[in-house]
C-alpha cells in the first residue's frame, strides 16, 4: 500500500527515484509524485494520477535538479485518486514536503484545528496535516518538529520529510508500515521494501516501530519518540538486482509461477538432511512439543489458503489440532489461548497490517509465535518468538504465487518436524515423505510441459463470467486459491466450496455458462468428487477436471482433464494449484488484463 523513495547524496536524484519507484509499483499505482530539492534550495514537485510512465511523461528533467528528493507511488486510502491527492504533500509554506503510506485515523481532529489556525488544505488526504504540523512545530530543528507533530498521531505511518530549512537531511519515521534505510558509499536511500534498493546497495537499516532517523548523505542517526538515541544493526541483503527483474517473461507472476520447483528444491537444500526434517532456527523443546494441544495459524488471502492445507497437514502427519483464523477477525475476536499452544503467523511480506497486530495480540500468551515468513527483515520476521523463511526470493507480481508454494512446503515441512517428534511418525515414513516431497519439483516441471494444452483451455472458458472451483479434504483449499487468482487477475467471478457443500446451495448458479473446475485427483475422496461432478453434469455446465495421469473414468464425464503426476493423498497441493495458477494467468492474458498490477490491489496490505 504506497510507496516510498527517498535519496540523498551527490547524484541527480530523479533517476534514482524514478527507478525506485518502478521497483515499488507493485504497492500501489494509482498516482505517483516526485519532490526534489536543488542547489538554490527550492523544492519542485511533480506528481500526477496514473502510473510511473504517466508521471515520467509529464517530467521535465531540466526542472528537477537536486541530489535530495522523494518519491511516492499511490494505493489511495483517503481521497480519490487524482493529480491533488497524489503525494508529496507541500505545508502551507512550501517548506516542508512528506510521502506518507499508512492512515492517520485521527487526522480530523488535526485538520480542524490547523483550519482555525489559517492552514488552508489543498488535498482531501489524511497525509496533508503532517506537513503543516511540522510546518508549525518547527523550531530550528526538523527532526523535533517531525518528533513532536508525531506524539499524538493515531494510525499507521512511514513517511519520508525534506525542508527548505534544513536542505542537508531526510527526516524518516514509521509506525505500522514499513520502511528501511539503505546504506551506500557517500550516499543514502530510503524505501518501502527492498526491491527498490538492491540496483544501489545491498546494506540496509530496518527502523522499527516508532522510530526516526535522520539521514545525511554520511550518517544516519536513530532515535524514538522520547528523542533517545537507538543504536541500529547495518544487515546485509542476500537478494540481489537481478531476483527483482522480469527476466524477459511477459510478466512477473509467470516468471514467479515457473520458479515454484526452484522455490521448493531450495527449501529442501536447507531443511532436509540425510532424508530428515532439520530445522534448526525452530527452537521449541520436545516437552513443550510433546505436550502442545493446539496450534493457532493466522494470516490473510493467499497465505490464509496456504494456512487451511497447513491445517491439514498438520493434523494428518502430527495429530496436533489446527485452528487456522483470518487475522483481521483474530485481533478482534475473543481469544481463547492457552500457553500449551503453539501460534504460526504466516505472511509473505511479513508486513500485512492484520497480521502483525494479530501477532501482537497472541504474543506471549502462548508457548511461541512462530512466523513463516519471505521477506527478511520484516516487522513479523523481527517481532515473531522464532522465523522460518521461506526463500523464495523476491515476489514482484501482485498475485501471490510462488509464496503460496514456499508457504506450504513450509507448512509440510514443519508438519513432518513435528509429527517425528512426538512419535506419531516413525524415521521410516519421515524417510517415506520426504523421497515423495523430494519429487515434487520435477512433477510440477512436467505439469509446465503441458502448457499448450492449458492455453487451449484458457481460451475456451475465458468467455465465461462466472466460475465454481470445487475441492475436497486437503485440497477445498486449492479450490480458494484457485478462484482467489481467477478473480484477482482476470476480474471473472469465481467462488469456490467444499464439493459436499456445493448441493447446499451453489448448486442453483449452474447451468450451460457456468463451468466448474474439480479438484479431482485419485486420493480417499475421489469417488465423492466424481458423485459430485456428475451432479454438475447433470446441470450442464462445462467441467475442466485436475485429476491424477492415468485417470481413464474421469475423462468420460468431464469436458477437459488436466493431469497431474501420482502423489500420495497429503501431498497433492503442491501439484492441485500448479494448473489453477495458469489457467488463471492465461485467461486473464487473454482477457487483455495488467496481470502484474490488478486494478485495486496492492502487493503489500499495510492497512487494516
Ligand atoms: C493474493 C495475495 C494476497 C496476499 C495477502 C497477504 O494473491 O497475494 O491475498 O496473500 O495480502 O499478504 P502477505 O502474505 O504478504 O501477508
Amino acid at each position: 500500500m504506497c510507496g516510498i523513495i527517498g535519496y540523498i547524496g551527490n547524484k541527480e536524484a530523479l533517476p534514482i527515484l524514478m527507478q525506485g519507484l518502478k521497483k515499488l509499483e507493485y504497492r500501489g499505482y494509482d498516482s505517483a509524485g516526485v519532490a526534489i530539492l536543488n542547489n538554490n534550495k527550492n523544492i519542485n514537485i511533480k506528481k500526477c494520477k496514473g502510473r510511473i510512465k504517466y508521471l515520467e511523461n509529464k517530467i521535465d528533467k531540466n526542472e528537477l535538479k537536486g541530489s535530495i528528493g522523494l518519491g511516492h507511488t499511490r494505493w489511495a486510502t483517503h481521497g480519490k485518486p487524482n493529480n491533488i491527492n497524489a503525494h508529496p504533500h507541500f505545508s502551507a509554506n512550501n517548506k516542508v514536503v512528506v510521502v506518507h503510506n499508512g492512515i492517520i485515523e485521527n487526522y480530523l481532529s488535526f485538520k480542524d484545528s490547523l483550519v482555525n489556525n489559517g492552514y488552508k488544505f489543498v488535498s482531501e488526504t489524511d497525509t496533508e496535516i503532517l506537513p503543516h504540523l511540522i510546518e508549525k512545530n518547527y523550531r530550528n530543528d526538523i527532526t523535533e518538529a517531525v518528533r513532536e507533530s508525531l506524539k499524538n498521531v493515531e494510525g499507521s505511518y512511514a513517511l519520508g520529510v525534506i525542508s527548505k530549512m534544513e536542505p542537508d537531511k531526510i527526516v524518516a519515521s514509521r509506525s505500522g508500515s514499513p520502511l528501511v534505510i539503505g546504506i551506500g558509499d557517500n550516499e543514502m536511500f530510503l524505501a518501502s521494501d527492498i526491491p527498490a534498493l538492491l540496483n544501489y546497495t545491498k546494506r540496509v537499516i530496518f527502523l522499527d516501530e516508532n522510530e526516526i532517523a535522520t539521514i545525511g548523505k554520511d550518517y544516519i542517526k536513530v532515535t524514538n519518540l522520547e528523542g533517545e538515541e537507538i543504536k541500529k544493526e547495518i544487515i546485509e541483503i542476500e537478494w540481489n538486482s537481478e531476483m527483482a527483474e522480469k527476466a524477459g517473461y511477459k510478466h512477473f507472476m509467470l516468471k514467479e509461477i515457473l520458479q515454484q520447483p526452484s522455490v521448493i528444491r531450495t527449501d529442501l537444500s536447507k531443511y532436509i538432511h540425510e532424508e530428515q526434517v532439520c530445522l534448526p532456527d525452530i527452537n521449541i523443546g520436545a516437552e513443550i512439543i510433546d505436550k502442545l494441544e493446539k496450534i493457532h495459524i493466522i494470516a490473510c488471502g493467499t497465505a490464509y489458503y496456504a494456512s487451511l492445507v497447513g491445517k491439514y497437514a498438520i493434523e494428518g502427519l502430527a495429530e496436533i489440532p489446527v485452528e487456522v483464523d483470518y487475522a483481521s477477525e483474530f485481533r478482534y475476536k475473543k481469544q481463547l489461548l492457552q500457553k500449551n499452544s503453539l501460534g504460526i503467523v504466516v505472511s509473505q511480506s511479513g508486513e500485512t497490517a492484520d497480521t502483525i497486530a494479530a501477532m501482537r495480540s497472541c504474543k506471549n500468551k502462548l508457548c511461541s509465535v512462530l512466523a513463516i515468513v519471505n521477506v527478511k527483515g520484516s516487522t513479523i520476521s523481527r517481532e515473531a518468538d522464532q522465523v522460518m523463511y521461506i526463500n523464495a526470493g523476491p515476489e514482484i507480481g501482485v498475485a501471490s504465487t510462488k509464496a503460496f508454494i514456499g508457504q506450504i512446503i513450509s507448512l509440510y515441512l514443519l508438519a513432518i518436524y513435528l509429527g517425528k517428534k512426538r512419535n506419531v511418525l516413525c524415521k521410516d515414513e519421515e524417510k517415506d515423505i520426504i523421497k515423495e516431497i523430494i519429487q515434487i519439483p520435477q512433477k510440477i516441471e512436467m505439469i509446465f510441459s503441458k502448457d499448450k494444452l492449458l492455453k487451449t483451455i484458457a481460451h475456451n472458458v475465458a468467455i465465461y463470467k462466472h466460475f465454481l472451483f470445487l475441492g475436497r479434504d486437503i485440497n477445498f483449499p486449492i479450490s480458494l486459491e484457485g478462484a482467489l487468482k481467477l478473480k484477482e487477475i482476470s476480474y471473472v467471478h469465481a467462488e469456490a466450496y467444499p464439493a459436499g457443500e456445493m448441493k447446499h446451495g451453489p448448486i442453483a448458479l449452474l447451468d450451460k455458462k457456468f463451468p466448474v473446475v474439480a479438484i479431482s485427483p485419485k486420493d480417499h475422496v475421489y469417488q465423492k468428487m466424481i458423485n459430485n461432478i456428475k451432479e454438475v453434469t447433470a446441470r450442464e455446465a462445462p467441467v475442466i477436471a485436475i485429476a491424477t495421469e492415468n485417470d481413464e473414468q474421469i475423462k468420460d464425464i468431464v469436458d477437459k482433464v488436466i493431469y497431474i503426476p501420482e502423489v500420495p493423498d497429503i501431498l497433492y497441493p503442491l501439484l492441485t494449484v500448479i494448473p489453477l495458477q495458469l489457467l488463471a494467468y492465461y485467461i486473464a492474458d487473454i482477457l487483455g488484463k495488467d496481470i502484474d498490477k490488478p486494478r485495486n490491489l496492492a502487493k503489500s496490505v499495510t492497512v487494516e
